[in-house]
């Protein structure tokens, strides 16, 4: 069980155990969240962009044949972090699938750790009668032959865990997990800070009384930073995200569509936090590459959403029509997604 692995952990360390260490174990453990929950889609405990609406991985699809053709025109890899369901990238498919040079020239892979969804992603691979032989899955991108190469990872990042620090007389402390025996329970505690790694990175936030890092995503992102910065390639991040941390912990628990207690339900419940993309923009620029930023609805906009809308709606019946425009005000709307997820777009320069 995930919880007597975490209070496992707990018992071989002397200070509790990092809200990292604790989230690594409730999502990703074999046991964990990701591994036993069916989290996505309407009856999830969320629902990502591209299972709102076709409309998203139609616009990405032809953003991505669009920069094929201009920067490539040839063999190359088409590499998807995290893929789901696998929604997105059947949707950028079906849309290019009418470009025959694009298609020939195709390398498909999807870049995934967890079994339970990869089944989910052959399943709907073959629902839509495409050839399995054609995609290729893998747990990490190193292990993909470095060529001309587009990545792309939609709400990938926000699944990795965070650390948590607050300052308490002007000296930073970590919050890490301990569990108490007697009314079996985790709680809180705070302690000093074991790595000189961190140390450095808190002093970015000097001018806030809490900190919230990931570590873990910053690696990952740079891995692709360094991947890209060998070969010709683009990578396209789309996540809920802050350029400026906002001042609190952005840290949630989502359990049945409602908050919840981090500390509760280990392995049961969803854990996300938002993308801190000015640590992305910063790693991307040590590598030298270009960067482009900015949110969800001017990157549809820009990209031929109201169009694509307009013709998907020639074809539809009144009932379909209404989905279509509910579908494309939730994508857009300034309130929440449109404004609140980011695109940010990495190449070489
Ligand atoms: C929040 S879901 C997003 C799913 C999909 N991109 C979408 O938009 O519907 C996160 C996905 O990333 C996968 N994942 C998380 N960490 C990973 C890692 N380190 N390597 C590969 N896949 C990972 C999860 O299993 C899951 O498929």
């Amino acid at each position: 069980m995930v919880n007597k692995k975490i209070i496992n952990e707990i018992s071989k360390s002397n200070r509790g155990i990092s809200i990292e260490k604790y989230i690594n174990i409730c999502l990703f453990d074999t046991e964990g969240y990701y591994n036993n929950v069916n989290p996505l889609g309407k009856s999830g405990d969320f629902i990502t962009a591209p299972e709102i609406s076709q409309l998203f991985g139609e616009i990405i699809g032809l953003y991505i044949y669009n920069i094929w053709k201009e920067k490539f025109n040839n063999n190359f890899n088409l590499i998807e972090l995290g893929p789901g369901k696998g929604s997105l990238l059947l949707d950028i498919l079906r849309i290019t699938k009418g470009f025959s040079k694009f298609k020939e020239n195709l390398n498909i892979y999807l870049i995934e750790i967890n079994k339970t969804l990869i089944n989910k992603q052959k399943k709907n691979i073959l629902f839509n009668k495409l050839d399995l032989q054609k995609f290729q899955w893998n747990s990490n991108i190193s292990n993909i032959e470095k060529k001309n190469s587009i990545i792309i990872a939609n709400e990938f990042f926000d699944c990795f865990p965070v650390r948590h620090f607050v300052k308490r007389n002007n000296k930073w402390k970590e919050k890490v997990i301990n569990y108490n025996e007697d009314e079996k329970k985790f709680y809180y505690q705070f302690e000093d800070i074991d790595d000189d790694k961190t140390i450095i990175k808190l002093s970015n936030y000097s001018t806030n009384d809490i900190a919230e890092i990931s570590n873990q995503s910053e690696e990952y992102f740079e891995s692709i930073c360094k991947f890209i910065s060998k070969i010709q390639g683009v990578f396209i991040i789309i996540d809920y995200g802050y350029y400026d941390f906002p001042g609190h912990f952005t840290l949630q628990a989502i359990l049945n569509h409602k908050y919840s207690n981090l500390l509760d339900n280990p392995g049961k419940q969803d854990i996300s936090s938002l993308v801190n993309f000015k640590s992305f923009i910063k790693i991307a620029k040590n590598y030298d590459l270009s960067v482009e930023y900015l949110n969800q609805k001017e990157f549809l906009e820009n990209h031929g959403i109201v169009k694509r809308k307009e013709s998907l709606k020639k074809v539809a019946n009144e009932e379909t029509k209404i989905e279509i425009e509910n579908a494309f005000s939730r994508l857009l709307n300034e309130k929440n997604m449109g404004s609140d997820f980011k695109f940010l777009i990495i190449s070489n320069k």
